[in-house]
């Protein structure tokens, strides 16, 4: 197996319903915080932890992605020169530096399908998983994502990031249960996709952020339809997990849930001030 983690898997081909009408002809992905659509805080995050090579899954009506990270002619002769230049200056290093490629999901079944599609882009090795519509910030120190590569370092097995959530809260996310190895670090042994609050057996809940070993691909193509009648990455890792092979790690850092109304808000709050400090 490879040694590190070089790519980043970017599931972006849901239909982003809660934004509707929004993302009616706008990929979810693609809503800015300020003025960085989500994506691009997806991918910077990764460039922080040492990826340079991205895959991201995408669908139809999703094309304002692949123009995002391209080059636009007529609009950098338009500003060059001028003081928006700056304002060109992340995105146009992405560009330059980074490798993007993409697939499509044509049927979108899931989380756990998604993840699969990319498996064409992602080969035989260890790679990360950022879902951009959570989008984390570690003001004080690494970004989550160069965290989470650093357990990798250490466990070599499949690592979920979590956070506690509020107890009414577990049926909105894939909840775990294991045995703590240091405060942040536990082995995880059950994991549930949205339990009812009463069935959750704990209120760790896994965020968009995750780094698996490539054998999750062949397990996923056996996976069944779960909750919601979609093929659910949870439902894979839980083999890995009843194997010893999934770490959850509770991160460092904020993590806002932007694909609902009420995290998009204060994510856009949260950045706003901290533009102004
Ligand atoms: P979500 O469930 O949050 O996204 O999936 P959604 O389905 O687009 O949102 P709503 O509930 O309708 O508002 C988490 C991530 O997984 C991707 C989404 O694009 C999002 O980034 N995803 C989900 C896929 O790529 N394919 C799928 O079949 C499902």
């Amino acid at each position: 197996m490879k040694t590190s983690v070089r790519k980043c898997l970017f599931p972006a081909a849901g239909y982003g319903t809660r934004f509707l009408p929004a993302t009616k002809a706008i990929p979810k992905e693609m809503l800015p915080i300020l003025t960085k659509p989500l994506l691009q805080y997806g991918v910077e995050e990764a460039r922080s932890a040492g990826i340079d090579t991205m895959a991201i899954v995408t669908g139809r009506g999703k094309r304002a992605i692949e123009d995002h990270f391209d080059r636009s002619y007529e609009l950098e002769l338009q500003i060059n020169g001028t003081s928006k230049e700056e304002l060109m200056t992340e995105i146009r290093d992405i560009v330059k530096n980074c490798t993007i490629s993409y697939t499509r999901q044509v049927e979108m079944k899931g989380l756990g399908h998604a993840i699969l599609t990319g498996e064409t882009l992602i080969g035989d090795e260890p790679f990360a998983v950022i879902l951009a519509d959570d989008l984390c910030d570690n003001a004080d120190g690494e970004s989550v994502l160069a965290q989470m590569v650093k357990m990798y370092n250490i466990y070599r097995c499949s690592i979920v990031a979590v956070e506690e959530v509020a107890p009414e809260d577990t049926n909105k996310y894939g909840v775990v249960a294991g045995e703590f190895i240091t405060p942040n670090i536990m082995r995880v042994q059950n994991m549930v996709e949205k339990p009812d609050p009463k069935d959750a057996p704990s209120n760790l809940a896994i965020i968009g952020r995750y780094i698996l070993t490539p054998d999750i691909f062949d397990i996923i193509k056996d996976v069944k339809p779960g909750k919601g009648g979609e093929i659910q990455i949870t439902d894979a890792l839980l083999e890995q997990a009843k194997q010893g092979r999934v770490v959850a790690f509770k991160f460092q850092g904020k993590r806002f849930d932007c694909g609902s109304v009420d995290g998009f808000v204060a994510a856009t709050n949260y950045f706003y001030t901290k533009s102004k400090v």
